[in-house]
């Protein structure tokens, strides 16, 4: 008789919708084999709607092959109390009806700690994606959706070495801790020959390494009327030298509305709406540079081995400054910083470990392993360590090697 898993999976704004494509993909391949393994995987997408504009959501659905969701639970905006308190009242009647083995969340949004929460009081097993990441900065919203999703959560899934060491240091016990590597990048990888036959660069005349690619949304840069009117003096500075393009959150826009800062006197700097997924990674893997404060773009630039300058006093992502191509960057120090990229005096960068496109079965795989169903681990294992040209080593699995 064949053995069945039911996992609810959780999506709810802009960068949670590339992190749960590869795991949904993943969790239909391996059901097609049920025959081979005996173990029946079923999920339910559910959206909270955190996220709910055309540009915001349903474009990365469209673009990364997302099905529809199963449930939406159309939470929308609204203060973080608010916004958090409205997905566990509509999310927890779902859990009950659904009686899952396990929720799936990623990231650090506030849906992630939100149905989190609602799982650890009704006794259902949650895996995070993404586990670990720490900012050291509580003033982040979303670094206190990380400390309490991983306080709470059954299953540390890590994207980076440095993320096992910080929940290690907080306390959690090695068997929770699986380093996986990053899911992301399995949806960069499978998304690559799309994003390079995107048109946008001909549509907005660009040439290759010849723009700066810019997206700015966190409150700490957007919320504060003199700071986010330097930024945009900033930019329109950078702009008189090379073209700076600027597809603007509706948090930034709406804040630049808020202010009276008219974006229509910056004539050099290409304002727009929000970019589909595959335009994104598009201006990303070609642009001079980034300059953002975005968690997934500082990831995506180190995997395109683009400069990127990363506006924020600090990041949940270390691994992209050690290895990859990011640096912190101020108000202060930027010109300074352009001009180091420009003059290319920035060392190159590699790709950090694991981060190779098959993150999603590592993390299939641990979710098995952790529910007693360890039939398929040596297979997806084998193939991947031979790939990879390593001895395979069944007792490292699935915490892999992590040196
Ligand atoms: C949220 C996440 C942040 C993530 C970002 C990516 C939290 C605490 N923050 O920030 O970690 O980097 O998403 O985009 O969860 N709005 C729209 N349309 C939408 C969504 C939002 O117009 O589809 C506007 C609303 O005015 C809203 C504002 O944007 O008030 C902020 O949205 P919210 O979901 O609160 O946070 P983000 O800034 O998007």
């Amino acid at each position: 008789m064949s053995k069945k898993l039911k996992f609810l999976i959780i999506a709810g704004a802009r960068p949670n919708f590339m992190k749960v494509a590869p795991i949904i993909q993943q969790i239909c391949r391996y059901s097609a084999d049920v025959a081979n393994h005996g173990v029946q995987l079923e999920y339910r997408l559910i959206h909270t709607g955190q996220h709910y504009d055309e540009k915001m959501s349903d474009i990365f659905f469209t673009d990364l092959g997302i099905p529809a969701p199963d449930i939406n639970l159309a939470v929308g905006s609204g203060s973080h109390a608010v916004q958090t308190a409205e997905v566990m009242t509509k999310f927890e009647p779902i859990c009950e009806q659904e009686k899952p083995d396990w929720v799936v969340v990623v990231g650090d949004v506030n849906s992630t700690m939100a149905c989190t929460l609602v799982c650890s009081k009704l006794g259902i097993k949650v895996a995070h994606v993404e586990a670990g990441l720490r900012s050291f900065d509580r003033e982040m919203p979303e670094e206190v959706n990380r400390i309490v999703t991983d306080a709470l959560a059954d299953l540390l899934l890590t994207p980076s070495v440095d993320a096992n060491e910080n929940l290690k240091r907080e306390g959690i016990p090695d068997s929770k801790i699986k380093f996986v590597g990053n899911v992301m990048m399995d949806s960069l990888v499978a998304n690559l020959e799309k994003a390079r036959t995107s048109p946008l660069l001909g549509q907005l005349g660009l040439e290759k390494k010849g723009f700066v690619y810019v997206t700015l949304h966190r409150p700490s840069n957007v919320d504060n009327q003199t700071g986010l009117s330097l930024v945009m003096k900033l930019l329109g500075n950078i702009a008189k030298d090379m073209p700076v393009v600027f597809p603007m959150h509706p948090r930034t826009r709406k804040m630049c509305e808020q202010f009276k800062i008219q974006l229509d006197e910056y004539k050099g700097l290409r304002i727009m709406e929000p970019l589909s997924y595959h335009d994104s990674l598009c201006l990303t893997d070609t642009a001079r540079f980034v300059l953002t404060d975005s968690g997934g773009l500082q990831e995506e630039s180190t995997y395109f081995k683009t400069p990127c300058l990363t506006l924020r006093p600090n990041t949940e992502r270390p691994v992209t400054i050690e290895v990859g191509t990011n640096k912190l960057t101020g108000l202060d120090q930027l010109s300074a910083d352009i001009e180091d990229i420009l003059q290319e005096r920035r060392p190159p960068g590699q790709i950090p470990k694991y981060w190779d496109g098959r993150t999603a079965e590592r993390i299939i795989n641990a979710l098995l392993v952790e529910s007693g169903l360890e039939m398929e681990k040596l297979n997806i294992c084998e193939t991947f360590f031979e790939e990879k040209g390593f001895e395979f080593d069944n007792n490292l699995f699935p915490l892999g090697i992590t040196s």
